[in-house]
């Protein structure tokens, strides 16, 4: 295939989580000479601290394009995405397009590709949450069945591919990609001087995130949440790296006051890739409504409660640390009571989710590639 021309892989990213998980692919695809990997940013997230600032800690290349799309209505963003990157993969004519994640940005770039008859690959495949308000749960299944290669983080997402009689030729189970970021700066998450900047002391602290539409669109749902948080914070401290959506809903619903009243809930701008991390790992728990964290917090043995009613990442509760436990101020409040009498749970991490997933797919898509360096 192909003698004498590199192969050009697409590789599509466009809010925070994309990223985090294309670092190590692109550091994996660097390494076969016979590739020329591109990377096309649709500007989903645009805010310093939303994306370049992930581009640096996780030493990103820059991207070769960037469609700056940025915020809109889901049928608006995605509609954009799908021109510009029509135009960008009728230009570069490539061998494979690799889409991550369920953002708006994963199912734009998976549509273009397929429609062109490109090849297409999702990492995280399979991942289901049987909730189809959720726009993630839309992406993620309509991108499964449009790609021709499906990598999958869990066993969970495997079932649910073969459900859906997706061929199992396509499917590969090869674990976490953002695990290996996460392995691959450890040093440098180690040396983050988060704690000392915030003023808190290693397990003296909680972590909250906190951004879905069900969570912060719905003013009761939100006011059920922050009236836990006010007791919570009585007991430990909470530190909130906000989302600009979440910041957003806050001033809507005139929330703030709430916020500015409670003493120990300390509320920051969204922080980087490393000093998340580091502040996740050092805490007593995490509260959160994030997909990735659920996985991280298992990795790093940090109790997780989860404040949604399901969850698209089972493993994490059958062998790690997360506990779905909805929005229910009372149910929270028992589960954070448990954690603070020193029984939150401890798990182990998931076959796979060693640091060498991304080896492991590149390693798959070889055929396509010829052979490494
Ligand atoms: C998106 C993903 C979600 C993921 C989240 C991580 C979809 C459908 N959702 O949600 O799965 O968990 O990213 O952050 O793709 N905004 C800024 N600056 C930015 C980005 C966003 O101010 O850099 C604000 C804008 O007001 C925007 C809002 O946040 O309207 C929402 O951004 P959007 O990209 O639509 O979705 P997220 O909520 O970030």
């Amino acid at each position: 295939m192909n003698k004498g021309k590199k192969i050009k892989v697409l590789c599509v990213v466009g809010a925070r989580p994309n990223f985090i998980k294309v670092a190590p692919l692109m550091e994996e695809l660097k390494k076969y000479r016979q590739i020329k990997p591109i990377l096309v940013h649709t500007g989903q997230h645009y805010d310093f601290e939303m994306s370049e600032s992930f581009f640096k800690d996780l030493n990103i290349p820059k991207p070769d394009y960037n469609l700056e799309v940025g915020s809109g209505l889901h049928g608006a963003q995605t509609g954009k995405i799908i021109i510009e990157f029509e135009k960008v993969c009728l230009k570069e004519k490539p061998q494979l397009v690799i889409v991550v994640g369920d953002v708006n940005s994963t199912l734009a770039g998976a549509l273009v590709a397929a429609k062109l008859h490109i090849p297409v690959a999702h990492i995280e495949a399979g991942l289901r949450s049987r909730d189809m308000t959720m726009p993630e749960e839309i992406n993620r299944i309509l991108t499964d069945h449009i790609s021709d290669f499906l990598f999958v983080t869990e066993p969970a997402g495997v079932k649910n591919l073969l459900k859906e009689n997706i061929s199992k030729e396509k499917i590969y189970l090869v674990g976490d990609i953002m695990i290996d970021c996460l392995t691959n700066l450890k040093a440098k998450i180690q040396n983050s001087t988060i704690l000392k900047k915030l003023k808190l002391k290693r397990k003296g602290y909680a972590v909250l995130t906190l951004h879905r539409p069900a969570n912060v669109d719905d003013k009761k749902v939100f006011s059920k949440l922050i009236s836990a948080f006010e007791e919570i914070q009585k007991k430990i401290k909470i530190v909130y790296p906000i989302h600009p959506r979440t910041k957003k809903q806050i001033e809507k619903f005139g929330f703030r006051w709430r916020f500015q009243r409670m003493k120990n809930f300390i509320l920051i701008p969204p922080i980087g890739y490393i000093e998340m991390i580091k502040l996740v790992r050092e805490s007593k728990f995490l509260m959160t409504d994030s997909g990735g964290l659920q996985e991280e917090s298992t990795f790093l043995r940090v109790p997780c409660l989860t404040l949604r009613k399901n969850t698209e990442r089972p493993i994490t509760v059958e062998v790690g640390t997360n506990i779905v436990v909805g929005t229910n101020k009372n149910k929270i409040l028992k589960k954070v009571n448990k954690i603070l009498s020193g029984c939150g749970k401890r798990g182990k991490a998931p076959k796979y989710w060693d640091g060498k997933t991304a080896k492991r797919i590149v390693k798959i898509l070889q055929p396509l590639f010829f052979s490494p360096k």
